[in-house]
């Protein structure tokens, strides 16, 4: 098993994006799987960090699979389209620039829009109305240089070669799964935020029945569930069916930081932030690609 650290920098800013937690997440993996599947991909942190040799990754969010593809094709269409597009914001006018893009994106979302709009945007956080308008005002940062974007496109293209990315809701890919494949499954916090995009709603039911059928056939699958205060009451409603996940773990943030202060007699213990992951499969350390601890 190669080296499982995750990309040094995000390619896209990303709401809710697994970055922090994408080391400790894989090494819960198990070492042998046919293919891997990631059917909420977002900004692919998971996949980046695991960098299988067959996989599919896919989000129900077409642009943003865009982006994936043209990462994977046309890589220097992806840094002339954020270097044309950075350059207008650094002049005095720059909301106006970027609200251009955005009416734009709004208008016929695109891949190359929405990359500019995810680097620049107001905290990183791309957010959608409720009818599928990116209404996320513009940030008071300077978007990373073209030249360090040029750097993240080239290392993620390497980590991503051997994914298909697929616009697709998650079902017909959890459905596609067979007996030893690995899926990881990090859906959106809330219950509507899939009526977005023309898709079916993301329900938590309706993964959860996907993920039994799944085991069913033997296919392992791994969900995390946000560890935040922000759907803290969310994770104490959740109607887990009994037995459905044989494992379930918390995965802490910055675990070699914490190592770090401890050594140095201070602990970092108010600091810890913690996600919640879910396994299908008995969790066994020495059968995983790595340790959580
Ligand atoms: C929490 S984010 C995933 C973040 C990802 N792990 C990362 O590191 O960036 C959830 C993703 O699910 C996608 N999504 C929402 N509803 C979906 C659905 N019904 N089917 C597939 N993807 C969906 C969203 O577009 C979003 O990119």
């Amino acid at each position: 098993m190669h080296d499982l650290t995750p990309p040094r920098g995000q390619l896209l800013k990303w709401i809710g994006n697994k970055q922090r937690f994408a080391a400790a997440i894989v090494a819960t993996f198990p070492r042998d799987f046919g293919t891997y599947w990631e059917p909420f991909v977002g900004a692919g942190a998971v996949v980046a960090t695991l960098r299988p040799e067959r996989a599919v990754a896919s989000d129900v969010l077409r642009p943003l699979v865009e982006v994936w593809r043209t990462l994977q094709a046309d890589p220097a269409r992806l840094v002339a389209d954020y270097a044309e597009r950075r350059a207008r914001l650094l002049g005095p006018d720059k909301v106006a620039q970027y609200l251009a893009v955005r009416t734009r994106y709004n208008a016929a979302p695109n891949a190359a829009d929405l990359v500019l709009l995810a680097r620049a945007c107001y905290g990183g956080v791309i957010r959608f109305s409720k009818k599928g308008t990116m209404n996320t005002p513009c940030g008071i940062h300077r978007p990373i240089p073209s030249e360090m974007f040029a750097k993240r496109v080239s290392s993620w293209r390497e980590r991503v070669a051997r994914v298909r990315f697929e616009v697709s809701d998650f079902d017909p890919m959890l459905d596609a799964a067979v007996a030893r494949d690995l899926v990881y499954c990090d859906p959106p916090y809330s219950d509507s935020a899939g009526t977005l995009y023309g898709a079916q709603a993301f329900t938590l039911s309706r993964l959860l029945a996907a993920i039994e059928r799944a085991k069913a056939r033997g296919v392992r699958v791994a969900l995390s569930i946000d560890g935040s205060k922000r759907s803290g009451r969310h994770e104490c409603d959740l109607p887990l069916p009994p037995g459905l996940f044989e494992t379930e773990l918390r995965v802490d943030v910055g675990r070699s930081m914490l190592r770090r202060f401890q050594m140095e007699g201070q602990t970092l213990e108010h600091e810890r932030v913690a996600d919640r992951l879910l396994l299908t499969w008995v969790w066994e350390p020495e059968r995983a690609t790595g340790s959580l601890l």
